[in-house]
């Protein structure tokens, strides 16, 4: 049975990858860029799949995004949250560090899935069963805690835990949550150095996403299945 998933910062990197591969087995992705006349790369694929239904949405910019989510009437299965954002791999000292910076990253990594999640539950709760995927990171794991990208670091522990009170909120509704590391990726933010590409990684997240369940909600793992300490 195809499913219909929601992506966000579908346009480059992980999500253009999970949109590529997720209607080349056979199922339906909405697609959410911020930008559409700027996502050539994903306009280009849409024009040559009409499974893709491109989407315009800030996950920042939650008015909007609630106007666009009571227009939509398709059932989603799998809601990704995907976007996402990283300032500086610096420390505290780090020039890069700057109010406006950490104010989009924690409004994007954190309130930006808090908002996508909100404004699309009524079509997750239509779905069959209906999933939500956090695409958090191992850097937010505070076992694992490092010296670099503190603000980053701190915004992705938020979203795991926000993944881990959603698991416990829809639970009773039928609703499974989980947090997931997509490996170090070999994308704009991950650079070139990166271990894991684009493939693997989105071809390791769409298997774990079949896999989510009631019986693993509230699951923090990366992209091969490896559990990650909190
Ligand atoms: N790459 C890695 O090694 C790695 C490791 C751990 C976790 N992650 C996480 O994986 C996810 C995808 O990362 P990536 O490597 O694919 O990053 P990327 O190549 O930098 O892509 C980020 C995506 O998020 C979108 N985005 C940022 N702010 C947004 C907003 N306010 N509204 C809507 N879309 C927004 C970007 O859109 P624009 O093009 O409009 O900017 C872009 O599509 C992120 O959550 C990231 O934190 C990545």
């Amino acid at each position: 049975m195809p499913k219909t998933f929601l992506i966000t910062g579908a346009n480059r990197g992980i999500g253009l990858e999970m949109t590529r591969q997720a209607v080349a087995r056979g199922d339906r992705v909405i697609a959410c860029t911020r930008n559409a006349l700027e996502s050539s790369d994903l306009v280009a694929l849409a024009k040559q799949n009409d499974s893709i239904t491109v989407l315009g949405l800030d996950v920042c910019a939650e008015k909007d995004m609630k106007q666009i989510a009571v227009g939509m009437k398709r059932p989603i299965d799998i809601l990704v949250c995907n976007a996402g954002a990283l300032n500086s791999y610096g420390g505290l000292q780090a020039a890069d560090h700057d109010t406006a910076s950490i104010a989009n990253v924690l409004m994007t990594n954190i309130a930006g899935v808090f908002f996508t999640a909100r404004s699309f539950l009524s079509h997750v709760l239509d779905g069959t069963p209906g999933k939500i995927a956090i695409i958090s990171s191992i850097m937010g794991s505070q076992e694992l805690a490092d010296s670099n990208a503190p603000i980053y670091r701190a915004s992705k522990a938020a979203a795991t835990n926000l993944a881990r009170s959603m698991a416990v909120e829809l639970a009773p509704q039928g609703v499974a949550v989980g947090a997931y590391h997509p490996g170090w990726v070999r994308t704009d933010m991950g650079g070139p150095q990166a271990i894991t590409s684009p493939q693997d990684s989105a071809a390791g997240l769409l298997t774990r996403f079949d896999a989510l369940s009631l019986a693993t909600t509230g699951i923090y793992e990366d992209f091969q299945g490896n559990k990650l300490p909190f």
